[in-house]
């Protein structure tokens, strides 16, 4: 079983549809007047993890720095929503140590690459692909898919919708209800 409050940890390829799932589901969150807290890739990369490159080394740092910041807000009372793509399940599997299992649940947007290619909303892939970016998940680094996910939504054939309630529906159904 999971316990409250828990961290959402979305992972998959840019463009998988991470930051619009977990925007929604904080949406929802915050109307059942629950505290909750988005970490989404973009935004930390601006903010806590600006030092930081798309080496190996950088990557994992970016994972320790976001699952770090999640348990803090986990023993705050406040439910964590990370959205990054995390490409290496070595990294999300030390994210689920530093969480704690009891409150982790991996949820792998497994959308396609090619239909992530083809939604390129901030044109990176065809940047990547013309040689502008490097280590670029997906198209010159690898993405690892999780084995083993809570959760995994192809958001090319599922609606925002069925993949918000999906969520929350897992979430009644598994989470440990101790009052804690
Ligand atoms: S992670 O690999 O360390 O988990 P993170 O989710 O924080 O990545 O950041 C990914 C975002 O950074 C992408 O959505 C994209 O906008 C941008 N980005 C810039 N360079 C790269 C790259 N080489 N690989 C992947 N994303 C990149």
């Amino acid at each position: 079983m999971k316990r409250f409050p828990y961290t959402l940890w979305l992972t998959g390829l840019s463009a998988a549809g991470k930051s619009t799932l977990a925007f929604a589901l904080a949406d929802v969150l915050t109307g059942q007047v629950v505290c909750c807290e988005v970490l989404d890739g973009d935004v930390v990369r601006r903010t806590l993890s600006r030092d930081l490159g798309f080496s190996r080394e950088d990557r994992s740092e970016n994972i320790r720095r976001v699952a770090q910041r999640c348990r803090a807000l986990n023993d705050a009372g406040t439910v964590a929503i990370a959205a990054l793509i995390s490409p290496f399940a070595a990294d999300r599997t030390m994210a689920r140590d530093i969480v704690g299992d009891e409150r982790f649940i991996e949820v792998y947007l497994s959308t396609p690459l090619v239909i992530c290619e083809a939604r390129d909303p901030k044109g990176l892939y065809l940047r990547a692909h013309a040689g502008q970016i490097a280590n670029f998940t997906g198209v010159s680094d690898p993405y690892e898919a999780p084995l083993d996910p809570e959760l995994s939504f192809d958001t090319s054939c599922l609606s925002l919708q069925s993949c918000v309630e999906a969520t929350f529906d897992w979430c009644r159904t598994r989470m440990a209800n101790d009052g804690s």
